[in-house]
């Protein structure tokens, strides 16, 4: 064998381990792409389509509600607030989606909505479908009535025989049915057409967190908080997520985290109520 030949063949063996480097560095790398659009976490794909979507029940002010500004219906409270920076942190824009509180989980199980930022109680029952961020509010639950019965309707055995509005889906709910046997609960979908109907007389009280007991009382002279103690334990609001987002939850944590330890909730639910018309 002459120099020369083993040189060609040197050349081919070289040549031919590069086009097998070649494709294999090709197959390779298709491989690992098709596995990550498989891989895709829910954060993964919020962060690629530069939106997060986010459900509420825009009924339950400071928490959320309907606002007119220069004319245009708007969204605003101090969930919206808190929902914003969790988009901004992100790097992603906020659509909130309003929906009656009973759909809320079942939009977040199908991926209509990415968060529920609703003022939800992350309770057992709950948590047997959904997973929750960290508490980020705390109150007790209160009770409204019409003004001219403030007096008459003090305590839970003085709604005996009454009619109690509670949402429909809601932790409130529960609590007529499970603490108020003598009165009779009445759910609706949304805590606007509650007040409604204690303002027409078609409910004579209302079950809601505090601070929203507050703030309808606040804005209409012809409801007040009552002095009805349903129960005592104060208990928390969470965001919600369809189960197995980890990464996710972790971020809306830190954001949370954030937010709580710089004190600003508590400014927002002082903006959110001053806001309220
Ligand atoms: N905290 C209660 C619950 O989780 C009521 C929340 C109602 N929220 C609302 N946006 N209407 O069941």
């Amino acid at each position: 064998m002459n120099k020369k030949f083993v040189g060609k063949i040197l050349a081919a063996v070289v040549s031919l381990s590069m086009v097998i480097s070649i494709t294999g560095c090709g197959k390779s790398k298709s491989t690992v792409n098709a596995a990550q659009t498989t891989k895709d976490t829910k954060l993964d794909q919020i962060k690629k389509s530069g939106k997060l979507v986010v459900g509420t029940s825009a009924d339950y002010p400071p928490y959320e509600f309907h606002k007119s500004v220069n004319g245009n219906d708007k969204i605003i409270g101090f969930d919206i607030t808190i929902a914003n920076e969790i988009a901004k942190n992100l790097g992603v824009k906020l659509e909130i989606k309003d929906m009656s509180f009973d759909g809320l989980l079942p939009a977040l199980q199908t991926g209509n909505v990415d968060l529920v930022v609703a003022g939800m109680s992350p309770t057992d029952e709950r948590k047997k479908s959904i997973d929750f961020s960290n508490v980020y509010y705390k109150s007790i639950n209160s009770v409204m009535v019409r003004t001219e019965d403030k007096d008459k309707i003090k305590t839970i055995a003085d709604l005996k025989g009454k009619k109690v509005g509670v949402q429909k889906g809601t932790t409130q709910e529960q609590i007529a049915k499970d603490k108020m046997p003598g009165s009779e609960a009445k759910s609706l979908s949304k805590v606007t057409d509650l007040v409604l109907q204690l303002q027409n007389k078609k409910v004579d009280a209302i079950i809601v967190e505090a601070p929203v007991a507050a703030s309808y009382a606040n804005k209409n002279s012809n409801i007040s908080v009552s002095g009805v103690k349903v129960e005592n334990e104060e208990h928390g609001s969470a965001i919600a997520f369809k189960k197995g987002n980890d990464d996710f939850v972790k971020a809306v944590n830190s954001t949370l985290d954030r937010l709580t330890k710089s004190n600003s909730i508590n400014k927002f639910v002082i903006d959110a109520n001053n806001q309220v018309e």
